[in-house]
């Protein structure tokens, strides 16, 4: 029912966490995969562990000139694109009167503007070849409501939410699909970063964030990076075809709506 063999799928972000383990998993069901990220190196090295049918490209979604040329490495080597996974982000925490300017500047540039600008450039590709395709952004529970100390992260995560939905609306006329996926905590290389700035501000010992995070989770634990890859196999496939707009909470049970 969720067959994406043969497709060719476009993850930002992959080179690591959980844009890494989608990769893996649409490979093993038969799809081709570029991973685009702004570390190349840890692209390129997890391109080699994927094996043949896995690329590698140099992406700042932050930058649009980097964005076109990651698209065109892309299609030039891959023939066309038939899936984007926009996963690439930052996060940041910091208590509301702290927050630095440069620091929501990067978080906005990547997260969101990062999210639409790839989207756009992606949907004009499906539009010209005429075929639809699927674009599955990565929101967050933390876009669901604010949080004491995550409020530019939130933020962000909000307004992936909304562009997912006015996207899913405005191409769905084309055969493109726009959907998100809003994972709860997830762990990771990145969960570490998060549980180190919640030992600064909330002054607990390294792993405790954590520990109260996953004990916290209605199914009892935290989330892994697997547990996220049948729901992106699901909106990459025809399983999906009437899914339009939505953002699917998977996250043991955190959130509801
Ligand atoms: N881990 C969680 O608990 C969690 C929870 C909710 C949502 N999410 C979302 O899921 C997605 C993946 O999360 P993760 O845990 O794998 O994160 P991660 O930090 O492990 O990986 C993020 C990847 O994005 C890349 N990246 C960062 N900035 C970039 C840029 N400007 N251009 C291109 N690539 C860039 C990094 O190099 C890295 O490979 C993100 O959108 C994140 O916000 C994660």
């Amino acid at each position: 029912m969720n067959d994406v063999s043969g497709k060719n799928v476009l993850i930002t972000g992959a080179a690591r966490g959980i844009g890494y383990a989608f990769a893996r998993a649409f490979i093993k069901n038969g799809a081709t995969v570029m991973i685009a990220d702004c570390d190349i190196d840890r692209a390129e090295q997890s391109a080699i562990e994927l094996g043949k049918h896995c690329f590698a490209t140099h992406v700042d979604v932050a930058e649009q000139v980097s964005i076109d040329q990651a698209i065109k490495h892309t299609i030039d080597t891959m023939g066309h694109i038939d899936v984007l996974i926009n996963n690439a982000a930052v996060f940041t925490a910091a208590p509301i009167i702290e927050i630095d300017r440069a620091d929501y500047d990067r978080c906005f540039a990547i997260n969101v503007a990062g999210t639409l600008f790839m989207l756009q450039a992606v949907a004009k590709h499906m539009i010209d070849r005429g075929c639809g395709g699927k674009i599955i952004n990565m929101a967050s529970q933390a876009g669901r409501r604010g949080e004491s100390l995550v409020g530019v992260y939130c933020a962000s995560k909000a307004s992936v939410i909304s562009l997912t939905q006015s996207a899913g609306l405005n191409l769905i006329k084309h055969g493109i699909h726009v959907n998100a996926i809003a994972p709860g905590v997830v762990d990771g290389e990145h969960w570490d970063g998060v549980d180190a700035l919640f030992a600064k501000y909330e002054y607990k010992p390294l792993g405790q964030k954590k520990r109260e995070v996953g004990e916290a989770v209605p199914y009892g634990r935290m989330g892994t990076a697997e547990d996220l890859v049948g729901m992106a196999l699901f909106l990459a496939s025809k399983a999906s075809d009437y899914v339009v707009a939505q953002t699917y909470n998977v996250d043991g049970g955190n959130w509801m709506s």
